[in-house]
């Protein structure tokens, strides 16, 4: 059993794009693996967040992550805040990283990098990832795509550390899945489907009505031809709807094009996969809905699981740099 880790923020609402890009496959992990998944509520620090929200958020995308079928008796589910190792291994990680690797980050320049009154967490943000990594031994981190930059950093951090103070940390692997991970907006699908982009008529949120499902789909932007060709160049609309029904029934999106000689009944039967993809889902969310204690629960049994093993590793590389050991 592969030991594997991943984190998700504590950010609202979770749409199409994260289940089948990156929650999906947690779910198929759990089972062959020692699996650990973190609600990084201190990474949301790093930007404006509002604070009489993030605790209820926190619940919130625990309660989804628990909907999406992770099972606590098959994997550890845990808020990032309750285990105290990660910031504290963070420390010391930021005193082995340089301003130049970090300065080097797309993400941090995208988010305003360049700026004066930038927030230090938002530079020191890969590094705290990196703690969250290390701490658990992870060998395979599934991510998006957009996370290889900090994946790259957090296996340099290891390499440096194991080199200058000994054999301390396991150097972890991103694990990208290969398909279904680009789901595109419905109105701009030449764009990743994410909260940010202008309407929301581009994004179905994992919690959306069957209706409200059905409208965006039926309105998901496509071409002024009338062939179903699955060609993300030149029909990216038309791709991506075919995409999402291979996803969600499992073919195979140039092959399912054969079955259709025009938009509708395409856009009908990529609805109707869609919502009976998430119904499960949407049934799992009320049930644990009216249990937020169960959820705390869960969240305290994963933070005390958490924190025996990145113990362990925090103070393995305490020792390693030298600091003195409590008695
Ligand atoms: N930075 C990741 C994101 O925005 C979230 C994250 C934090 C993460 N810590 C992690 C992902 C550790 C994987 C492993 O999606």
């Amino acid at each position: 059993m592969a030991r594997i880790l991943s984190g998700v923020q504590p950010s609202g609402e979770v749409h199409l794009g994260n289940y089948l890009g990156a929650l999906r496959q947690w779910v198929a992990f759990q089972h062959d693996n020692d699996a650990f998944f973190c609600v990084v509520d201190l990474h949301a620090l790093a930007q404006e967040h509002d604070t009489a929200l993030l605790a209820s958020r926190t619940l919130e995308a625990a309660t989804q992550l628990l909907a999406a079928g992770l099972d606590p008796s098959a994997c550890t589910i845990f808020a990032q805040s309750h285990v105290p190792e990660h910031p504290r291994l963070a420390w010391l990680l930021e005193c082995t990283a340089t301003v130049g690797e970090l300065r080097r980050m797309t993400q941090f320049k995208d988010k305003g990098g360049e700026s004066e009154s930038v927030r230090v967490g938002l530079f020191t943000y890969p590094v705290l990832q990196a703690a969250d990594i290390l701490l658990y031994d992870a060998e395979l981190v599934p991510v998006g795509d957009d996370q290889r930059q900090h994946l790259e950093l957090t296996r340099d951090l290891a390499v440096r550390f194991n080199h200058h103070h000994g054999d301390t940390f396991v150097v972890p692997q991103a694990a990208v899945p290969t398909f279904a991970a680009r789901v595109m907006d419905l109105q701009e699908p030449t764009r990743k489907m994410s909260k940010s982009v202008s309407s929301p008529l581009g994004t179905v949120l994992v919690l959306d009505r069957p209706q409200e499902i059905d409208r965006k789909i039926r309105k998901a932007v496509t071409d002024t031809e009338t062939s179903v060709r699955y060609d993300p160049e030149k029909k990216p609309g038309v791709s991506n709807l075919l995409e999402l029904l291979a996803a969600s029934t499992g073919g195979d999106p140039a092959v399912l094009a054969d079955d259709y000689t025009s938009y509708g009944p395409l856009k009908a039967d990529v609805a109707e996969a869609v919502i009976a993809l998430l119904q499960p889902v949407q049934e799992r969310y009320q049930e644990l809905k009216a249990q937020p204690d169960y959820v705390a629960k869960v969240l305290a049994d994963g933070a005390a699981k958490a924190h025996t093993v990145a113990a362990v590793t925090l103070d393995r590389a305490m020792r390693a740099m030298g600091l003195l050991p409590p008695r």
